[in-house]
């Protein structure tokens, strides 16, 4: 069965991806665990009821409004009314929400204890379980209360997605798109030929994907777990992409879609600044529309999104950092692009 293993300083384990996996949540409990609690959603334990059958099942309701420290103290309070203690386990059953909840609580219940990511979305399984990255959102922003807390294992099920919202799938595919663009010519080349397979999840097709998708998080989370360096790669397509989310109110786009919108200007940019070829820009812009359609944007400006840009944390005296492609499966990091381009890029990505 293919798997990855992540190694950190504070730990090693295995990502596995598998038609299924997802039923076998036992056999990859740590030895001497005491009580498993899994924390999902009600929808998806609607699901998957016999996933989740003898385990303590802890819900709470999805969305981003209940990513909230006050979510996490209603279920450890939950969790130690019906008997957790610090051999308990706890499973995080769902998408990259309930993985981020589910992460934080175990990191901080008791101190910490072991969890179990099992990601029910695509966007989960190539991305945010993956990694270690913990947190809730705050009244002022998203993520900003947190801790990295590696998983025990991650259990990657391929076969869970068919249940996913096309417009949910869609946009994972183009973290996956991402992982392909930064890292493999081989997955950019799979997303660019197979796109009709791709979509109607062809379980051999979605399987190799989501295994390279996971081959490379896991690779560069391994070497560089606290985004020191490498990790900022992951960023490709993020920076404009964040800033379109925020112009939103986070409302109008999925994240994948943000990040879709990112990676068009991330690509005119390269071009405009020379690191990129033109002709390949015009394939990463076309297999990006492979899988659209993308919610159409009014009413946003090139100049809105750049001033956002420029006054993010990355920027340091109104120059900011970008992660260009410079070829299909490489990237650079470029310090000191010109205001003037990003508008330019923008506004080529939102035309
Ligand atoms: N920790 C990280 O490194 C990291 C990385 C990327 C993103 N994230 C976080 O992930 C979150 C977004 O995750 P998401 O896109 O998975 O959204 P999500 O968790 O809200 O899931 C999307 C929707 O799909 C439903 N769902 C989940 N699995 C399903 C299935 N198999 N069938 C049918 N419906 C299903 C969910 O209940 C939800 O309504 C954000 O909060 C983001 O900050 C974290
Ligand atoms: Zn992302």
């Amino acid at each position: 069965m293919p798997s990855h293993v992540v190694t950190t300083a504070t730990q090693s384990y295995t990502c596995t991806v598998q038609n299924g996996i997802s039923l076998k949540i036992r056999e990859f409990l740590p030895s001497g665990a005491g009580k498993v609690f899994v924390v999902t959603t009600p929808d998806v334990h609607a699901l998957y009821p016999d996933h989740l059958a003898g385990f303590e099942v802890l819900h709470f309701p999805g969305g981003e409004p209940n990513k909230r420290l006050s979510v996490l103290e209603s279920l450890a309070d939950q969790m130690l009314a019906r008997g957790a203690d610090r051999s308990s386990v706890l499973v995080a059953f769902g998408g990259g929400i309930c993985g981020d909840v589910g992460g934080f609580l175990a990191a901080i219940f008791m101190r910490g204890i072991p969890v179990i990511q099992v990601p029910t979305t695509l966007l989960a399984q190539v991305d945010a379980a993956v990694g270690g990255k913990t947190g809730v959102n705050l009244q002022g922003g998203k993520n900003l209360l947190g801790s990295f807390h590696q998983p025990h294992a991650v259990l990657i099920d391929p076969a869970v997605l068919h249940s996913l919202p096309p417009r949910e799938y869609r946009a994972g595919l183009f973290e996956v798109i991402k992982h392909g663009i930064i890292a493999s010519p081989e997955l950019f080349s799979i997303l660019a030929h197979r796109s009709a397979d791709v979509l109607a999840q062809h379980p051999e097709i979605l399987e190799k994907i989501i295994d390279e998708s996971v081959r490379i998080k896991a690779a560069v989370v391994s070497a560089d777990e606290k985004e020191g360096g490498l990790r900022r790669i992951l960023n490709y397509g993020h920076t404009l992409g964040h800033a379109l989310e925020a112009e939103t109110n986070y409302s109008l786009l999925l994240h994948g879609e943000a990040v879709a919108y990112g990676m068009l200007a991330a690509g005119h940019l390269a071009v405009i600044t020379g690191h990129l070829a033109p002709e390949i820009a015009a394939e990463l812009s076309r297999v990006i529309h492979l899988y659209g359609p993308l919610p159409a944007l009014s009413g946003i400006t090139p100049e809105a999104l750049a001033a956002h840009i420029y006054k993010d944390k990355k920027t340091i005296q109104g120059q900011t950092h970008f992660v260009l492609a410079t070829a299909i499966g490489q990237t650079q990091i470029v310090p000191g692009i010109p205001h003037s381009a990003v508008v330019a890029a923008a506004a080529a990505a939102l035309a």
